[in-house]
């Protein structure tokens, strides 16, 4: 990486480019539409890194309305982060950490967020590691949650509150 990264809200023409690292990164693969639909609902949390020129890594998010995983189910707004990869290359640059910042910074900015969650395979070290550095905390177990049967932790993170991440 010759000098550094910069991160910027995702554009249609982005689509192939982060389609493909997401298939390089991750075997939970989506179709087009699925990203097009994501992006046309929520622009502000699907953001991607550049670096030497080219999308080295991206953050796509949803917003629900939902209950709270870390506060006795009261209502919250939850920013799901749905998917984040950082092409091999490029990773241990700091570019994870920036992009769940941003979007933790834009979700209660923009959709007013309050509680930030997702799945992780609870055999993907670096991931975990990446989240609960951020704060976050395994709120559940989701056995056999993916296709070839491993579990997933569900991790959560309380954002946009005085004092949190702005
Ligand atoms: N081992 C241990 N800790 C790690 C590792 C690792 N391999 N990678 C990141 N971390 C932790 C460290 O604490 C790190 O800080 P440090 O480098 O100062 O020690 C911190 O996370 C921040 O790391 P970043 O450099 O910001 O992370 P990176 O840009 O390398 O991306 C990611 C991390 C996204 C997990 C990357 O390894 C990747 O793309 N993996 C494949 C795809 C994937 O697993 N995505 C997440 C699936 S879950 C979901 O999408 C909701
Ligand atoms: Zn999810």
């Amino acid at each position: 990486m010759s000098q550094g990264f910069t991160l910027r809200t995702f554009k249609g023409e982005d689509l192939n480019r982060v389609m493909a690292i997401n298939f390089e990164c991750l075997p939970e693969n989506y179709s087009s539409s699925f990203y097009r639909e994501l992006f046309s609902r929520f622009p502000e949390t699907f953001v991607v890194a550049e670096a030497d020129g080219e999308i080295q890594g991206y953050i796509m998010c949803r917003v629900e309305r939902g209950f709270s995983k870390l506060r006795n189910l009261s209502p919250a707004r939850l920013l799901h982060v749905v998917s984040i990869a950082v092409r091999e290359p490029y990773r241990r640059k700091g570019i994870a950490k920036a992009l769940m910042l941003e979007t933790m910074k834009r979700g209660p900015a923009s959709y007013e967020a309050t509680e930030c969650y997702l799945e992780v395979r609870v055999g993907n070290e670096p991931a975990v590691k990446l989240y609960e550095g951020l704060g976050f905390t395994k709120t559940k177990r989701n056995y056999g949650y993916y296709l070839d049967g491993e579990d997933a932790w569900v991790m959560s993170l309380s954002i946009g509150g005085k004092g949190k991440l702005q």
